[in-house]
């Protein structure tokens, strides 16, 4: 049993940069750890032997699962589903009817934790509508950092799960429906998981997630994510071209690769460790998929063969996500992101010459502890050096536990005025990138019926919505389009 295998040896040089009085709230997960040598923790857990509640004889039991955050909670909620599908749990969009329900829950942000509660509020009552015969799971990165919480701020939920822990499920409902107190799944490794979730996948449409990295060793200090999800590990090569064929053979033409640090992938393939590049390369080779993209890359993790897969991979998309979050060094260094302003437009320069026509998508934090309108201004000016085609933004938001949380806050007011002269900016520059698609002829994926009759809806290879109207377009059919119209959230055109 080969288990283990692809785990990166620990590095003693990646530590946690403690806050001066650290408030504890968040740990990090263990080290990965070995299956088979102790005994599953959980087993010790469940002494309640209450069964789930059934709705009839082999009636399907109605399963709902509201998903916040990342690509990656979307994949973990498709193979939830996955995993829980042979006991005869079937998808539900309509909470009212569910004899489960599952919120994969986002802690990024206080926001996307607090969202939570105040749903399980609502499935609260639902529950007590039903007589009980509800179970309730919070699954995610909440799970994983306020488990203990959660059961006490809201005794309706019956499961805590965390995000290594979902091929647990199935035992954890069938044999229990609470799991009292107990934080289920905080100290397994990914590769525990992603041995033990099945194979098949239930997907549907011609574009699919598949995550190949989890977790996150580089520790910005505003950030949950090394803590929630653990320490960085790739899944072995083969395994992902694997579920990347069956996606394929399922009708799968795009595939998106997934990972905290996606472009840190190093895992174990044909002579060693493979590069995040090696592996699109390998993927490039398989017939019927058409496209491939990766997301959420580092700027230090860009390496060379990966810059030149952008100038010379066929199906590889002139797409990338990379976050830089502020233009100010002095802020950049409190961040830990360890490079400076300039090393990434340097970086981009780079990636530009490989494939001039990549469109660059972003990540902001503004408001970050002490950053001045100095700081600030230093990061507008990155932003028109850079020319973004889509880029996110985002308010600072103090979380318990990490460095930056022990630090000065920005005045809100100053923040939010910030946030929207930001945002207007990166507004113009996406506006820009998209009028400048009109006339050109580009490749379309081609999804679903668009909103007005005969109309077909699909995204261009820089991930813009296009429609057009044209008869004989099927689902997953890859065409060239001359775009003529830019509108304000997508393109028109017409087949070539
Ligand atoms: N406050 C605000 N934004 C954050 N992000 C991560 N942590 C925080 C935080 N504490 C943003 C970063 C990251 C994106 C996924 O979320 O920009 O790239
Ligand atoms: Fe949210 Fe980050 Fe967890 Fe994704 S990894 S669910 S974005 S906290």
């Amino acid at each position: 049993h080969a288990r283990g295998r692809a785990l990166r040896p620990r590095r003693p040089d990646l530590q946690a940069p403690q806050p001066a009085r650290h408030r504890a709230s968040l740990t990090r997960r263990p080290a990965p750890r070995l299956a088979g040598a102790t005994p599953c923790p959980h087993k010790r857990a469940m002494t309640d032997t209450e069964t789930l509640p059934r709705t009839g004889a082999g009636a399907p039991k109605r399963l709902f699962i509201k998903t916040y955050g990342c690509q990656m909670n979307v994949y973990d909620s498709e193979r939830m589903a996955d995993v829980l599908r042979p006991l005869g749990y079937a998808q539900t969009e309509t909470v009212e009817d569910a004899a489960g329900g599952i919120l994969n829950t986002c802690h990024i942000r206080e926001k996307a934790a607090e969202k939570v509660y105040s749903e399980l509020g609502k499935l609260r009552i639902l529950k007590e509508q039903k007589s009980g015969a509800m179970t309730i799971a919070v699954a995610g990165c909440v799970a994983q950092a306020e488990g203990e919480e959660i059961m006490r701020r809201q005794p309706a939920v019956d499961l805590v799960v965390g995000p290594q822990a979902y091929h647990q499920l199935p035992e954890l409902l069938t044999r229990t429906a609470r799991a009292r107190g107990e934080r289920i799944g905080a100290d397994f490794a990914p590769v525990d998981k992603f041995d033990a979730l099945p194979k098949a996948r239930g997907i549907q449409g011609v574009t699919a997630f598949l995550t190949v990295q989890e977790g996150c060793d580089k520790f910005c200090t505003f950030c949950v994510v090394p803590y929630t999800r653990g320490a960085e590990w790739s899944r072995p090569v083969a395994a992902i071209l694997d579920e990347a064929r069956a996606l394929a053979d399922q009708g799968v033409r795009e595939i998106t690769l997934l990972g905290q640090n996606v472009n840190a992938y190093h895992g174990a393939g044909d002579g060693g460790d493979w590069s995040l590049a090696r592996l699109i390369w390998a993927l490039n080779d398989i017939d019927g998929l058409e496209r491939i993209r990766f997301t959420t890359s580092h700027p230090n993790d860009m390496s060379d063969d990966l810059i030149a897969a952008h100038g010379e991979c066929a199906k590889l998309m002139p797409y990338l996500h990379l976050p830089v979050q502020s233009g100010s060094d002095r802020i950049l260094k409190r961040m830990n992101r360890k490079h400076t302003a300039e090393e990434y437009l340097r970086l981009i320069e780079r990636i530009r010459a490989a494939r001039p026509d990549i469109l660059i998508s972003g990540d902001f934090i503004v408001g970050f502890p002490e950053e001045t309108e100095r700081d600030f201004e230093d990061t507008l000016d990155l932003i028109r050096a850079v020319n973004y085609g889509q880029a996110f933004s985002f308010k600072y938001s103090s979380r318990p536990g990490t460095p930056a949380a022990e630090r000065p806050l920005v005045d809100e007011a100053e923040a939010s005025d910030r946030l929207h002269r930001l945002q207007a900016l990166i507004n113009e520059q996406a506006r820009g990138v998209m009028d400048g698609m009109v006339g050109r002829e580009i490749g379309v994926l081609f999804e679903k019926p668009g909103r007005m009759e005969g109309q077909m809806a699909g995204k261009s290879d820089y991930l813009h919505a296009v429609h057009v109207k044209a008869e004989g377009i099927a689902p997953g059919d890859l065409r060239r389009v001359r775009i003529t119209e830019a509108g304000p959230n997508s393109l028109a055109g017409a087949l070539v």
